[in-house]
């Protein structure tokens, strides 16, 4: 993902998120000099993701999939990359937060072996809590 890449991302965000994240933040974290971002195009930007690199953890912050594309296996190769890519740096565990009524994303990362790891309170801004999956790599 490049910054050229924002616009087209910051409309599959606010597609897909009722708390979409906004330009800023993207921006905040394509500048990270820990972060590895990608996004899946074919015509056009059809999904991305944002991870961060911590010690020998990545941490799975974001990802998406535009509607109209969705249950072709696209989310799976783009988590499948991200898990190559944590394994080729050597990194230990995949981890990351999901709401827990986000049936169709952790149904996602089951298939891919996380597994609920705890819970943190009030994560997300409408109070929401989240759930902490994570799995070895
Ligand atoms: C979660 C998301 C990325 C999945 O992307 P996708 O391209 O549809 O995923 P895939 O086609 O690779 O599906 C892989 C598996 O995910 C699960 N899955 C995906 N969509 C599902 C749905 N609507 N209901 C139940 N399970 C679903 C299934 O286990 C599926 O495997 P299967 O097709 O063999 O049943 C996509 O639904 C999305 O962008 N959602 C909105 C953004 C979001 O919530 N992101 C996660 C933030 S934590």
């Amino acid at each position: 993902m490049s910054f050229e890449d924002i616009d087209s991302v910051l409309e599959i965000e606010r597609e897909c998120f009722k708390i979409p994240w906004t330009r800023n933040m993207f921006l905040s974290i394509l500048s990270a000099s820990n972060s590895h971002s990608i996004v899946y195009e074919l015509d056009e930007i059809i999904g991305y993701a944002l991870t961060l690199l911590r010690m020998d953890v990545i941490h799975i912050a974001n990802i998406a999939v535009r509607r109209g594309y969705r249950r072709r296996g696209v989310g799976s190769e783009i988590l499948s990359h991200l898990l190559h890519f944590g394994a080729s740096l050597n990194k230990k565990k995949a981890i990351l937060e999901v709401r827990p009524s986000n049936l169709p994303a952790i149904s996602l990362y089951e298939k891919y072996g996380f597994y609920k790891a705890g819970t943190k309170k009030w994560y997300y801004p409408d109070g929401e809590d989240a759930l902490v999956m994570e799995r070895k790599i």
